[in-house]
């Protein structure tokens, strides 16, 4: 039974979480984090629930739209054996009602922005059910090490969850990514803002195996998923470009042209010499060398890569 053990769980989590603390007898609006923690501990110990579940709980809460909006999504499918309304019921998710019954004045666990629990505490619940391995690497994520809870970004409370939808999933993630949306709107980006593409094209939510959650092991496998042609192999390759995509891209937005970093030929002297060899180069009659927002790509056309026998410098 998939209830017992994820109780158990959240049981010792919370007592561990809060054996340093005493039990508290101040009013419950006024208790810190910590202390409702402790206070929910005692509840889970005595383990009262109502005998009557949900019919229950909705004699105070049906009026709330939010609150009916469960059953209209896969937590309040009363059909399936597996949801949460075959089992506890709203206590599988909110705990035991305890006193809560009694003008609601004892608090029940909340999720999201305005919980006062913790972000772990909040996130065992979930995983009291959503334990499988494909959630492995959630725990070493950088989402976790920071305590974003899983309800910063599933909304439970409705019938389709926005972060599930392509449309709307981009808005979750820059709710909080503001440097990120700032760069998908900017002049040269992949197409975000029309919701073409969303950011777990690239990333995975749950956290991967790989640095900045990207859904491949490496940038370059990342980019190569689509841009297949840019994987070669070239008989020349250009060192920065088999190195990694983002030596001169940024995957998110640029104001430049083709998401790039910096424009030639300040973008070449990053790594080659800032005098370049102009002086030593002699241009075709009549062409303006560097000229044409092209600069060092007007000769060295082939930047990633060259597959001709005479390109070794690029230029073909
Ligand atoms: C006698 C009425 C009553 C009953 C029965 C009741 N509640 Fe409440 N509940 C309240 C009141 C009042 C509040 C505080 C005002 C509000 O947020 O709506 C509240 C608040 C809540 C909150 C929000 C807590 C927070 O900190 O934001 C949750 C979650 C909740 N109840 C869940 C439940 C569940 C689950 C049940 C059934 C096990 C239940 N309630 C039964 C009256 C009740
Ligand atoms: C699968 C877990 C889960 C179940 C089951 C569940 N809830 Fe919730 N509840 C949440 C989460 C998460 C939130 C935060 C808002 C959201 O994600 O929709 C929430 C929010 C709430 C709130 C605060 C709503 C507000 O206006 O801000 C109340 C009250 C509540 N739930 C009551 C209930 C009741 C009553 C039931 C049973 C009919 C129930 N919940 C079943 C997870 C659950
Ligand atoms: C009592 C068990 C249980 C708990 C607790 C629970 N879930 Fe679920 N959840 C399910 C079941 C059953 C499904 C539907 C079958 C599936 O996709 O696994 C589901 C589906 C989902 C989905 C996919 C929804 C979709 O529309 O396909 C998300 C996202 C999700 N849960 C998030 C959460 C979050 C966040 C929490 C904690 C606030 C939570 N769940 C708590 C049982 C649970
Ligand atoms: C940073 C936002 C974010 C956080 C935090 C997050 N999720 Fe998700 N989750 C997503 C997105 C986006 C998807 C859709 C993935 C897809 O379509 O490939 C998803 C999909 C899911 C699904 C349905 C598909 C599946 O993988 O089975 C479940 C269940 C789920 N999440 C549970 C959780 C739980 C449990 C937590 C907390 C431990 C959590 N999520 C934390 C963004 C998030
Ligand atoms: C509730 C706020 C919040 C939401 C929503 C959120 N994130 Fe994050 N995310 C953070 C924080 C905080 C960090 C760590 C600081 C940073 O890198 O900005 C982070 C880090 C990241 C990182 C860097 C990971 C690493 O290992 O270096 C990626 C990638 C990321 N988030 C992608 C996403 C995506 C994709 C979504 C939407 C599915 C999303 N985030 C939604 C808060 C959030
Ligand atoms: C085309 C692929 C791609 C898309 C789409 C994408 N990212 Fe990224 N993102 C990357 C790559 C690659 C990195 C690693 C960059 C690096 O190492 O310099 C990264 C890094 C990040 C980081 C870590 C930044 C840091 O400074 O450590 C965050 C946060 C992030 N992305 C969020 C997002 C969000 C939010 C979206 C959607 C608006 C998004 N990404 C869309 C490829 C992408
Ligand atoms: C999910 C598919 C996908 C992935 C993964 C992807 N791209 Fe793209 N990329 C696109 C699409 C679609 C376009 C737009 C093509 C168009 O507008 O003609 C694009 C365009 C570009 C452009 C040209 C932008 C412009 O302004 O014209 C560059 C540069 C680029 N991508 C680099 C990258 C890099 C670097 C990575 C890896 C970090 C990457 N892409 C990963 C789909 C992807
Ligand atoms: C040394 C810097 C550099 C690196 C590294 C680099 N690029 Fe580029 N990329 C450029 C420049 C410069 C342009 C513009 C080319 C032009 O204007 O002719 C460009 C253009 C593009 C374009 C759009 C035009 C086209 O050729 O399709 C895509 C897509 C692209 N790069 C993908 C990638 C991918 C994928 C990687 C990693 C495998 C990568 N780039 C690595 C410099 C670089
Ligand atoms: C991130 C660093 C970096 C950037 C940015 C960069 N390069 Fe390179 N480039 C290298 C390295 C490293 C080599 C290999 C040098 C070697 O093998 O001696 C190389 C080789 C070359 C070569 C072949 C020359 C040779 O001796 O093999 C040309 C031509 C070249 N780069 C042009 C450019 C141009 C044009 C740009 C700008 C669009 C550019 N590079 C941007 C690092 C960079
Ligand atoms: C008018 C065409 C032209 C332009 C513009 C040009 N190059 Fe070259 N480049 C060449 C030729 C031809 C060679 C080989 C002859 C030589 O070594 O002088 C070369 C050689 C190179 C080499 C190989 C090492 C070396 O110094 O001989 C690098 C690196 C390089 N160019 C980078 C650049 C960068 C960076 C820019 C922009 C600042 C640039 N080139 C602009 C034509 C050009």
């Amino acid at each position: 039974m998939k209830h017992c053990k994820f109780y158990s769980r959240l049981l010792s989590l919370l007592l561990f979480s809060s054996s340093i603390l005493a039990v508290q007898a101040t009013p419950w609006d006024d208790l810190s984090g910590e202390q409702l923690e402790q206070q929910l501990v005692d509840k889970f110990a005595e383990g009262k629930y109502s005998p009557k579940g949900a019919d229950n709980c909705l004699t105070c809460h049906r009026k709330n739209e939010t609150v009916m909006a469960l059953f209209s999504g896969v937590h309040g499918n009363i059909a399936s054996s597996d949801s949460p309304m075959a089992g506890l019921q709203c206590e599988a998710c909110h705990g035991p009602q305890g006193q809560h019954n009694r003008g609601g004045k004892e608090p029940m666990i909340a999720f999201g922005a305005d919980s006062k629990l913790s972000a772990p505490t909040q996130n065992t619940v979930c995983q009291g059910c959503h334990n499988d391995p494909e959630q492995m690497a959630w725990h070493t994520s950088t989402h976790n090490l920071e305590e974003i809870a899983c309800a910063d970004c599933h909304t439970i409370h409705a019938a389709t969850d926005p972060t599930l939808d392509k449309l709307s999933v981009n808005d979750t993630c820059t709710s909080c990514h503001t440097q990120e949306k700032a760069d998908m709107n900017k002049r040269s980006s992949h197409p975000m803002k029309w919701d073409q593409m969303t950011c777990i094209d690239c990333h995975a939510p749950h956290g991967s195996m790989s640095e900045s959650a990207l859904v491949k092991p490496t940038v370059n496998d990342t980019c190569y998923s689509c841009h297949a042609e840019k994987r070669g192999p070239f008989l020349w390759e250009h060192a920065p470009v088999t190195e990694s995509c983002v030596s001169c891209h940024n995957p998110h937005g640029s104001v430049n042209d083709n998401l790039l970093d910096n424009r030639a030929p300040q973008l070449c002297q990053q790594c080659h010499a800032a005098d370049g060899h102009a002086s030593r180069v002699v241009p075709e009659p009549g062409m303006d060398a560097f000229g044409g927002g092209k600069s060092c790509l007007n000769c060295h056309s082939q930047i990633h890569g060259s597959n001709h026998p005479a390109g070794s410098l690029l230029q073909r």
